[in-house]
């Protein structure tokens, strides 16, 4: 006889893509300069960071060497993660990236948004000092559930009206579908916390189709 909770069936799940990338893990320092040098040189970009900075979305042109680094292993996390979501990845369809930097430094935070027309999403961390024991939140990315109506109950858990909280590491790369409402809570303490985000579109391949 079947279980209640083998008659249960979860649907409308969320995918969430969650790695430690150790070849980028172990260029993270340099990473961590080249942000931190076109940080000098650009002019501020106000975007959802509060109080951080953020750059242009030209990431993907920068062209220090590390940078194409972190970009081949950007791709390849788009690709597998289309093509295990995607049913029948399209042969004449390519994956379009963009992408910024962001510094948060003490107080800064980021108000809950979505990447809206965008496939996915991702977030590297190329720094992230640890949070103090007072304020365990500090820099905690926080997912929040997209369904509405959902607090029907009190005390309700997962899978209903819930956020998922990550505390990032060092070399951490997640990948999200776009229309994923996050937010990063307040981070508090010494130093920079570094961050590479990106989004992906899946467009028509202009060499496939003659354009
Ligand atoms: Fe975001």
């Amino acid at each position: 006889m079947e279980t209640i909770k083998q008659q249960i069936h979860s649907v409308f799940a969320t995918p969430i893509l969650i790695r430690k990338v150790a070849a980028l893990t172990a260029i993270n320092s340099r990473l961590q300069q080249i942000v931190l040098a076109h940080e000098t040189v650009r002019p501020h970009n106000v975007g959802s960071n509060i109080g951080g900075w953020q750059s242009d979305h030209d990431l993907m042109e920068w062209p220090e060497e590390e940078m194409q680094i972190f970009q081949q292993h950007l791709a390849q996390a788009f690709q597998e993660m289309t093509s295990a979501t995607v049913d029948g990845f399209p042969p004449d369809m390519e994956i379009i990236v963009t992408g910024w930097a962001n510094i948060a430094r003490n107080g800064s935070y980021t108000r809950a948004h979505s990447h809206d027309g965008s496939l996915w999403s991702a977030i590297y961390y190329v720094a992230v000092p640890p949070p103090s024991a007072e304020r365990p939140l500090s820099g905690a990315l926080s997912f929040v559930d997209p369904r509405s109506g959902m607090r029907t109950a009190p005390n309700m858990q997962p899978p209903f009206g819930y956020h998922m909280d990550i505390q990032p590491e060092d070399g951490m790369l997640i990948v999200f579908p776009g229309y994923l409402l996050h937010e990063v809570h307040p981070f508090v303490g010494e130093g920079v916390r570094i961050s590479l985000s990106a989004n992906a579109l899946l467009m028509p391949d202009m060499d496939l189709n003659g354009g």
